[in-house]
């Protein structure tokens, strides 16, 4: 007798069941995850306006980079950037409003960090709200908790949400990004630099944030220690 072979689509045919189905489901997925080109603009137009009173010419300039870092870290990690974005653009502007100065001590700093991520987040909410429904209460109170947490792993041992995560690589490789002049005095630079590499540096976990420390690392400690320090530099060094 004859086997009969089964039509395409028949239970054991050569069509696998609905591959188009999922796919389209994970694009609509991912769909709901993009940020906006034009709110992301909008936000970015806010933090300015709004650090025009930061007298520092710090926080802006890492600001920015800290989006440039959570950006490529997405290209490579799974994220929500709809929620990492505006984290990322709205997780210092609490300092706006704790009179930081010219951020040349390292110990000033530190003593403002629970009031700027306090303060951070009641800003982070009033800004939010201003772009109508664009974002949902639930989104919205995800990205001013992740504003008003941000820095804590600096100060206690605590379990880092995925989301935390991500922007506590992004918020430390823009904080010793090797394009951006440091405000700190010499010996404050120095510190900096050896609490970085105690509490900041050990908490990274993902594939790429580790990749992308390690890739600027070296060349910040050139440019912020000079290179004429090469034992320093080696100390230094993770
Ligand atoms: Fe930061």
């Amino acid at each position: 007798m004859v086997e009969r072979t089964p039509d395409k689509g028949e239970v054991g045919g050569s069509i696998p069941p609905t591959p188009t189905l999922t796919s389209k489901f994970r694009s609509m997925k991912k769909q709901l995850k993009k940020l906006d080109a034009k709110i992301e603009n909008l936000i970015r137009g806010e933090i300015k306006k709004l650090f025009k009173k930061d007298k520092s010419e710090w926080t802006l300039q890492h600001t920015l980079r800290v989006v440039y870092w959570m950006k490529k870290i997405l290209e490579k990690e799974k994220g929500n950037e709809r929620i990492l974005i505006p984290a990322a653009y709205l997780h210092d502007i609490g300092y706006i409003e704790t009179n930081v100065g010219k951020r040349k001590k390292m110990d000033k700093v530190y003593s403002r960090k629970f009031e700027h991520m306090k303060i951070g987040e009641k800003l982070c909410e009033k800004i939010l709200s201003k772009f109508g429904t664009y974002f949902t209460k639930e989104e919205i109170a995800r990205i001013c908790k992740l504003v008003k947490t941000h820095d804590l792993p600096e100060f206690k041992k605590i379990k880092m949400s995925r989301e935390l995560q991500l922007l506590w690589e992004a918020d430390s490789l823009g904080a010793i990004d090797p394009t951006l002049k440091p405000t700190f005095s010499k010996g404050d630079i120095k510190k900096y630099l050896i609490h970085f590499k105690k509490i900041r540096a050990p908490l990274f976990k993902t594939k790429t944030g580790k990749r992308l420390l390690k890739k600027i690392y070296p060349q910040t400690l050139k440019n912020w220690l000079g290179t004429n320090q090469p034992k320093v530099i080696h100390e230094l060094g993770l």
